[in-house]
């Protein structure tokens, strides 16, 4: 695994990543102790370190439920022993995941999700000063990608935690090797709970997977609110672009592209949706949406975005349609929602014109910007979701990994839900935490909602 510029330790060799003791001492993770081995690690560089931790410092205000259980899980030690391999997007919220898991008793090893979602110092900072394994460096190329999943699971682990299902898929593909000691595993994301569900439909799935995306105080508001508002922020940090008084292409109305549509229309745009499902194409319309078929879209958009979870939406008869410097992003798991080769073809040549923009100029002369590789706009040109919103997301991962090694007896191998009163006790924190009251139901109420005999 690489040599050079990144920093390696442990099972790769190079340089041990010094210890320090940390300076200043933020509440909750400051109960965090720097070990004294240094942890087996593949990182960009160590240096990076400070400012990985200011950066997790100043999360901490916004994680209020996550913090509530890693007090309690820092005393309860639920997952003592417990090995867990990590396969997550590699920033600052997930940074304080990792933190409370360690804190709960895991040895965890981390690797990413997305080759472009590492943010370098919250890696070097997990490593540095919170004594966690992390293999993931932004940029890494396909083989160091699959290198780094193959090295968290050389821990040999008890409980995956995967965001799109890549250590589930490798674990699957060489079982011997991976899987002999595996209780379960948690999936963060649609297109990983998709992928996990085909599994179990063949009977192949080996062990249980709780599908945290499918938690409501997970996909209302992770899927809504956080890809909705962290989308326009890659946008506009890619392309410092005005959104107001454009047309806006958005393929999907699930969960994401909802939240995308509002924003969007809340920074001015005009928002034109596409969809596959007449259901979901129907809700656009009663939201206010121009609803029609994406070819007919491509003419008229500024820029378009796919948060579809399917593959090949976004092709070369649309390009060959598209205005003249029309901008293209994704912000679905995968990178397959844009069809980039079918766009390489027919095009003149490709240009970096801009950070993250990748311009590719058509043989009729018209020129198409694609953000972020086609990767996940918000993690590769933004930091993803706000703390705020992952609070919830995290404390489903948290306490689905208790659940998960509590329950591992009982479970078979199949998908499972999140724990509806896990649901709710998230929920209920979250309220509480922003200071908001709401009301009980009454004996009476209670009575007459579950009754079907009272009434006129
Ligand atoms: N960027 C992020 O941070 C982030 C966060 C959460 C989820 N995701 C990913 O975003 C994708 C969507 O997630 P979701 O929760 O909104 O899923 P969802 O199932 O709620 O919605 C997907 C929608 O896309 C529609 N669709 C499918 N194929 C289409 C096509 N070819 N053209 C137009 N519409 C099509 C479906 O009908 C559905 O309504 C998934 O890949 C998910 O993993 C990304």
């Amino acid at each position: 695994m690489g040599s050079g510029g990144p920093a390696t330790n442990g099972a790769h060799g190079a340089a041990g990543i010094d210890e320090r003791r940390m300076a200043s001492r933020p509440r909750i993770v400051s109960q965090m102790k720097a070990k004294r081995t240094p942890p087996r690690a593949h990182i960009k560089s160590a240096a990076l370190a400070k400012a990985g931790r200011s950066k997790i410092e100043w999360a901490e205000g916004q994680m209020p439920v996550l913090l509530r259980i890693r007090s309690r899980v820092a005393r309860a030690k639920p997952l003592n022993g417990i090995r867990l391999a990590c396969c997550l997007h590699v920033t600052t919220e997930t940074a304080h995941l990792m933190v409370t898991l360690k804190a709960a008793g895991a040895r965890i090893a981390l690797c990413a999700s997305n080759p472009l979602s590492t943010q370098d110092d919250i890696a070097a900072s997990l490593v540095k000063d919170f004594g966690i394994s992390v293999y993931a460096i932004r940029g890494e190329d396909r083989a160091t990608y699959y290198q780094h999943i193959q090295a968290v699971l050389a821990m040999g682990p008890h409980v995956t935690m995967d965001d799109g299902a890549d250590l589930v898929s490798t674990i699957h593909k060489d079982p011997a090797r991976f899987g002999r000691d595996i209780l379960g595993g948690t999936e963060e994301t649609t297109t990983g709970v998709i992928r996990l569900k085909s599994l179990d439909a063949q009977g192949k799935l080996r062990y249980p997977v709780i599908a945290v995306n499918d938690a409501d105080t997970k996909h209302l508001f992770d899927n809504r609110y956080g890809t909705g508002q962290s989308t326009i922020d890659g946008i506009l940090r890619a392309t410092n672009r005005l959104i107001a008084g454009s047309v806006f292409v958005i393929a999907g109305y699930g969960w994401c592209g909802k939240g995308l549509a509002q924003r969007a229309r809340g920074m001015g745009a005009h928002v034109i949706v596409t969809e596959v499902d007449p259901v979901k194409a129907l809700e656009a319309v009663m939201d206010g949406f121009e609803v029609m078929r994406l070819a007919d879209a491509a003419p008229r958009g500024d820029l378009f975005v796919t948060v579809t979870g399917c593959s090949q939406v976004l092709t070369p008869t649309h390009f060959a349609r598209m205005k003249d410097g029309a901008i293209v992003a994704n912000s679905g798991h995968f990178d397959v929602e844009i069809d980039l080769p079918g766009l390489r073809r027919m095009s003149r040549r490709r240009q970096r014109v801009r950070g993250e923009i990748d311009q590719y100029v058509l043989r009729n002369g018209r020129r198409i910007n694609v953000l972020g590789e086609g990767r996940l706009i918000n993690l590769a040109c933004a930091e993803g979701h706000p703390p705020g919103v992952m609070d919830m997301s995290f404390a489903n991962q948290a306490l689905a990994c208790e659940y998960l090694v509590r329950q591992a007896a009982r479970l078979k191998p199949h998908v499972y839900p999140v724990p509806p009163d896990i649901d709710r006790e998230i929920a209920r924190l979250k309220l509480a935490a922003l200071g908001v009251s709401m009301d009980r139901l009454t004996p009476e109420q209670q009575r007459y909602l579950s009754s079907w005999e009272l009434g006129t």
